[in-house]
């Protein structure tokens, strides 16, 4: 008994030092929201985040205990993203829902044009880019978080979700005619659509299959890698790998819509954090001058 009160009486100690230092920490949150509302910028950054998993995750040395430290970090993230967007309305996620603040960007290929919508919480509203009053086949893999999948299901009039597993050696021949056979079982018609939720590997998997289904039916993407994001879902090019070569079989079938959620890269590992960052600056350093600009600025 007296183990445990002793016990309590360290975790009480602890919470009260803990308590006066989230009040510290949310002072500064504050200021940051008003630097943040000063300068027009929205109240999620991704690189931040996950730089601060990074960072932080490596001073806890007992392995047991790291996966529930990175939890606890990405609880305080939300609370203060939260306490932001609670001080200034105006830089939070729900503002963003409104349409004057999502990003849209047309994309001009004649019949085949079509648009691509970025705001953080549009993952949610999906119903509003898509149409999903219909048969669904929304395909993401084993390393995406499942809510994302289930967000736009719930949103379907009747979806049905496929899980691949994660990883480059998915996007090969037996899963395309898995999906395929999967659709017809199904009775999916030329009416029906494909959804993509998970990065360049999902995307590539699910806009063959809907180029390749009963000759095309609609296709929609949702990225959730910064790779996916910046580069393979914009663009038509679809494919599967073939015996280890990368993308032998494939097409140029353009998506209907592209929902692009920042939201959804807060899950990323930093890993694949970094390749999307690779692949814009990239592209910057190739062709886009102001791009690069904001890299050199360190925005
Ligand atoms: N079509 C194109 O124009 C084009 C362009 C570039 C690359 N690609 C293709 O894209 C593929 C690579 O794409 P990628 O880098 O996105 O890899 P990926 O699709 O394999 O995703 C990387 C990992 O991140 C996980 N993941 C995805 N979203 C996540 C999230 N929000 N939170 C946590 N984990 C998440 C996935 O499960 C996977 O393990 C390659 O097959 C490449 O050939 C296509």
């Amino acid at each position: 008994m007296d183990k445990l009160l002793l016990s309590r009486e360290k975790i009480n100690k602890i919470d009260e030092q803990m308590a006066r230092l989230f009040a510290e920490r949310m002072e500064a949150v504050r200021e940051v929201a008003e630097y943040k509302a000063e300068n027009h910028l929205p109240v999620f950054d991704a690189s931040r985040e996950a730089e601060i998993i990074e960072k932080n995750s490596a001073l806890i040395e007992n392995e047991s205990i790291k996966a529930h430290y990175i939890n606890f970090l990405k609880n305080n993230m939300q609370i203060s993203r939260s306490y932001q967007a609670e001080l200034y309305p105006e830089l939070s996620s729900g503002v963003l829902y409104e349409k004057e603040n999502v990003k849209k960007i047309r994309v001009n290929l004649e019949k085949d044009s079509y648009d691509i919508f970025l705001g953080c919480g549009l993952l949610s509203h999906a119903r509003e880019y898509f149409r999903l009053d219909r048969k669904v086949l929304i395909l993401t893999d084993s390393g995406v978080p499942c809510d994302y999948a289930k967000e736009i299901a719930t949103k379907c009039k009747e979806a049905f979700v496929y899980t691949i597993k994660q990883g480059e050696a998915s996007k090969n021949f037996d899963n395309f005619k898995a999906i395929l056979e999967f659709m017809a079982q199904n009775r999916f018609t030329r009416t029906d659509c494909v959804v993509a939720v998970g990065g360049g590997v999902c995307g590539d998997l699910a806009g063959f299959v809907a180029a390749s289904y009963m000759r095309g039916v609609d296709f929609y993407n949702v990225p959730t890698t910064l790779l996916s994001q910046v580069d393979s879902s914009i663009g038509g090019k679809v494919a599967i790998d073939l015996d280890g070569f990368k993308n032998t079989v494939g097409a140029f079938y353009q998506p209907k819509c592209v929902l692009i959620d920042p939201e959804t890269l807060l899950t990323l590992d930093i890993r694949q954090v970094r390749s999307g960052f690779s692949e814009a600056l990239k592209m910057a350093t190739t062709s886009d001058a102001e791009l690069f600009e904001l890299f050199e600025n360190g925005e």
